[in-house]
């Protein structure tokens, strides 16, 4: 990867199509099939370090935050340690409890957003300890913090992040591996996560090839002035960093809810006006995701569903009254099928802003990084 663009091309869109490059350089050297487990050299944290983490806190703005309640996510069903992530932005005006066994893990494209930078350094200020999943090498963030992990997704120019998101995932992925190994998880479940990542890199180029029928959908939603976008548990932060994405380069109000709590208020808002797009992973909550869709189509909103090919959408799909499209994403394990979630999500955005005509690139009223208050 590199920075010379093809005639015609955008940041954005190479930058997508950079993640199977990237992703696998982010765990090149990383994975250990043999004990399960991964090699993170700049942690320094020793296996009783490791152990005596009793609490997982993770902390970023924006997209990064979202991925960062991926992270957490993976952390809590990896490696059974309880863990949350929270906005950077508002972490220090609560003056937060800074607890001695808290990891707290500071995560940034850039390692210069100001509040995350100001969040590590009142954790460090209460003699908390802060581990860092930067891409920019030598960054104030990667300079602050104790130890870390350096996300080498190369030079990210787009403001709308796709490819450092990718590594900050699979960063969390390697880190929950360790966490996890030392812990309760067994050699064997090691062993599949590490399959599963191993099988990342391919699985995300594939994801990318949906691009044609993204651009498609993206055609037929760019006009409406508003879209739902839903999920529960792992696909939860999935649909807040879809609902971001177009917000930022499609100028188009999108909400992110839990699909869960659509019927506690937002059903009130569904109509043929207002798209929804579902994320409904072949997991042990499709079918209740599947009920939620029947409440959707009932209202006449049109859906977007992304599925796996296994899960079964019903007379959903065969409805003539129904508008839906599927998309269908390779599936890897269950925990880490998130990050290729978001792949598609990320080409209905670009192809979204692009439709419009509007600057992919370089969004109004957005900077790369955020540097003052
Ligand atoms: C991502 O698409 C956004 N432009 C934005 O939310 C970004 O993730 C956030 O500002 C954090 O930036 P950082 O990763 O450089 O800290």
């Amino acid at each position: 990867d590199g920075l010379d663009l093809a005639e015609g091309e955008s940041h954005m869109h190479r930058e997508m199509h950079e993640q199977p490059i990237s992703a696998e350089r982010m765990l090149r050297g990383r994975l250990d099939a043999r004990f399960g487990t991964s090699h993170l050299g700049g942690l320094n944290l020793d296996a009783r370090d490791l152990r005596a983490v009793k609490r997982v806190k993770i902390l970023g703005c924006g997209s990064a935050y979202y991925v960062g309640q991926m992270g957490a996510q993976l952390i809590e069903e990896l490696a059974r340690v309880p863990a949350d992530a929270e906005a950077a932005s508002e972490f220090r005006y609560r003056n937060p409890i800074i607890e001695p066994d808290t990891l707290y893990v500071a995560v940034s494209q850039s390692g210069e957003t100001i509040d995350t930078l100001l969040a590590v350094q009142e954790i460090q200020r209460k003699g908390g300890r802060v581990l860092g999943l930067v891409n920019v090498v030598g960054s104030a963030i990667a300079r602050a913090v104790d130890g870390g992990v350096y996300l080498h997704a190369g030079p990210e120019v787009a403001v709308a992040s796709t490819k450092a998101l990718t590594s900050m995932f699979l960063g969390f992925a390697l880190l929950a591996l360790q966490l996890g190994r030392v812990r309760d998880l067994s050699i064997a479940d090691g062993q599949r996560i590490v399959a599963g990542l191993e099988a990342l890199p391919g699985q995300l180029k594939e994801a990318l090839d949906l691009e044609p029928q993204l651009a498609d959908v993206a055609r037929r939603l760019a006009e409406a002035p508003s879209l739902f976008f839903v999920g529960r548990v792992r696909g939860y932060p999935v649909a807040r960093e879809g609902a971001q994405k177009l917000k930022e380069i499609s100028y188009r109000h999108a909400e992110a809810y839990q699909t869960s709590e659509l019927k506690h208020g937002p059903l009130a808002l569904i109509s043929p006006a207002v798209p929804t797009v579902a994320l409904v992973p072949d997991d042990e909550l499709a079918e209740r995701n599947v009920g939620a869709l029947h409440e959707i189509a009932a209202r006449g909103g049109p859906l977007v569903v992304v599925t796996h090919a296994g899960v079964d959408l019903g007379d959903l799909e065969t409805s003539e009254a129904v508008d839906l499209t599927r998309i269908d994403v390779p599936r890897n394990e269950a925990e880490l099928d998130p990050v290729l979630m978001t792949v598609p999500l990320q080409l209905l955005a670009y192809h979204a802003s692009l439709h419009l005509g509007l600057d992919v690139d370089k969004p109004r009223n957005l900077a790369k990084s955020v540097t003052v208050e």
